[in-house]
């Protein structure tokens, strides 16, 4: 499948909300959680998530940040939001706002900016993913720090397991320029970010890239 932003809105419109959740957390889980582990996320802090989709990265990024935190998703499909918003009544969090938007459009207004910057699976499925990744760099104060985790094209000996991954990503809207634009990503931020440190997990298709502004 080509990398299409209609397309993409569809599937995340469509059948992909229903049954998001349980693929998803069982295949990425444990990866997402290791990044925000190896992170600098503190108490208190304010973040920003873009493509947070039905919130499944909101209770670790908590355990984290705590209740004194604020936390900040933004998604452009309103059925993953719905399902957001469920997760946040059924947890009693109130320190989480939802934003309906485009992650390549939507605007800082203020000067209050945030102390991370967040995005898993949203960037290989984001057509303008530099649009979308420099926006979210824009959110985020000097030294603030930016998480992204995602697929990618594996290299090396394991560059033969590609066509199965892009394959499992298929219907989330994985595709192999997706895959690898995430991959070119992650060279941009090892050049313009400080503290870079990647990670490579699941026959190195899935990763973490955190990085200092
Ligand atoms: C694979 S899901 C990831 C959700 C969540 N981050 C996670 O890891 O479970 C991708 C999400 O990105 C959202 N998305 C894709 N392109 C977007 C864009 N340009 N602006 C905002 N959200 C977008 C989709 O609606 C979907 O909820």
């Amino acid at each position: 499948m080509a990398l299409d932003s209609k397309k993409i809105e569809k599937i995340y419109s469509g059948k992909a909300v229903k049954h998001y959740d349980l693929p998803i957390s069982h295949m990425f889980g444990k990866y997402k959680k290791k990044a925000f582990t190896d992170s600098s996320l503190k108490a208190g802090d304010k973040v920003i998530v873009f493509c947070c989709g039905t919130g499944l990265d909101f209770h670790e990024i908590l355990k984290k940040t705590g209740k004194e935190s604020k936390i900040t998703g933004i998604d452009f499909s309103a059925e993953m939001l719905q399902k957001a918003q469920k997760r946040i009544n059924k947890n009693n969090w109130r320190n989480i706002e939802l934003i309906h938007a485009d992650a390549t459009k939507y605007k800082n207004e203020s000067d209050n900016k945030f102390d991370v910057g967040i995005c898993t699976l949203g960037i290989s499925i984001i057509p303008d993913y530099k649009s979308a990744y420099y926006n979210l760099l824009s959110f985020v104060k000097e030294d603030g720090e930016i998480i992204i985790g995602d697929m990618q094209l594996a290299s090396d000996w394991y560059a033969r397991f590609n066509p199965f991954t892009i394959f499992l990503a298929r219907r989330f809207g994985g595709s192999h320029e997706g895959h690898k634009n995430s991959l070119e990503l992650c060279n941009i931020m090892q050049k313009e970010l400080k503290e870079v440190k990647k990670k490579e997990f699941f026959l190195k298709s899935y990763f973490y890239c955190i990085g200092k502004k």
